[in-house]
């Protein structure tokens, strides 16, 4: 058993966390999560529609009774999606927390306060975090280089990225990319972290709603088969290395623009890979912790595995290397 204080500012049971994972955030998921103990996010954009959220987290609620929250990543856009509209529909919902990510959460901060909504925001640097701290959010999540997604443009690993951010930050933080494991969360607590974030991990798990050929790749990639997209267009994005993502980075380091590789690029395309199983459809996210990835176990195998083995840790090995060393 790990109780910290995330555990009791976000009222659950184990401070480990799904962060929102475009296509996969959705209740089968993030209920799971919930029912295990751990605190799960609804992906707000993966709903086509605010209307549609609303009936996700209806849905949500049907699967468990335990708190979840919903995530709201907001990047930059030429369309971009009516971002407001999903705020009002977590705040009306009730839904206890919400996880933004992308941007600077300042504009949502009233309308989330009003409705007793709590905010983990989670980003890449030490200085967006304190920041954030400042607005008044509740929590921060912190990923490190290694993580699925966008991991910023500092490159800075978790080793020093959360002990960093610890210095600095008073509320609850987890620790966040590349964590898949009891080691991952000793770890994480080590480094002046209340708990750990995790995407690829809970993306290799049987409630996860994508398809089989997903999962195995999981298992079967190692650490370096990841690949960093949109490097010159400053807006990285960590990926798992296929035949298009491979493309994307030949065509944008050869002077292509954006317009080049958007076809390739296409939401709908990686959307696709998770629903057909044809891993080189389009690109789609995955985090180089995949090498750490052995199994497909069910979230609640998981969870209680990670906590579990997380005490054996601390109160074995570690306490042995403390004694032997005295
Ligand atoms: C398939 C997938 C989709 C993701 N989509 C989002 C997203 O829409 N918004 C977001 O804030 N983070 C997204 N993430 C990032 C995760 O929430 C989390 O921060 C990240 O996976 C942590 O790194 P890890 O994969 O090493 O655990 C995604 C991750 C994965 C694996």
């Amino acid at each position: 058993m790990v109780r910290t204080k995330f555990c009791d500012v976000f009222g659950v049971e184990h401070p480990i966390v799904q962060g929102g994972m475009q296509w996969v955030g959705r209740a089968e998921l993030v209920s799971a999560v919930a029912n295990a103990g751990g605190l799960g996010f609804l992906t707000a954009l993966t709903q086509p529609t605010p209307e549609a959220l609303a009936k996700e987290i209806v849905r949500c609620r049907e699967l468990t009774d335990k708190p979840f929250g919903v995530n709201l990543t907001i990047l930059p856009s030429i369309n971009p999606p009516p971002y407001g509209e999903y705020r009002d529909v977590i705040v009306e919902s009730g839904v206890p927390v919400v996880e933004t990510a992308g941007f600077n959460p300042a504009e949502h901060l009233p309308a989330f306060r009003a409705g007793g909504v709590k905010v983990l925001h989670k980003c890449t640097s030490v200085r967006h975090a304190v920041k954030a701290q400042t607005l008044g959010v509740d929590g921060i999540s912190i990923d490190g280089f290694e993580c699925a997604g966008h991991p910023g443009e500092d490159d800075i690993p978790g080793l020093v990225l959360i002990p960093a951010a610890a210095e600095r930050i008073t509320i609850p933080m987890l620790a966040s990319g590349g964590f898949a494991d009891a080691r991952g969360l000793v770890a994480a607590l080590a480094l002046g972290a209340d708990g750990i974030n995790m995407g690829t991990r809970f993306l290799a798990t049987r409630e996860s709603p994508v398809h089989d050929n997903v999962k195995r790749r999981l298992v079967e990639a190692g650490e370096r088969e990841t690949e960093l997209i949109f490097r010159p267009l400053r807006n990285t994005a960590r990926v798992s290395r296929n035949a298009v993502s491979s493309e994307v980075v030949s065509i944008l380091d050869n002077g292509g623009k954006f317009e080049d590789v958007r076809e390739l690029v296409a939401g709908a395309r990686g959307r696709q890979v998770f629903e057909t199983g044809d891993l080189d459809l389009g690109v789609w996210t995955a985090g180089m912790v995949q090498g750490l990835i052995r199994d497909v176990p069910t979230v609640a195998e998981l969870i209680s595995r990670i906590v579990t083995e997380a005490g054996e840790l601390i109160e074995g090995r570690l306490a042995a290397t403390v004694r032997s060393g005295k």
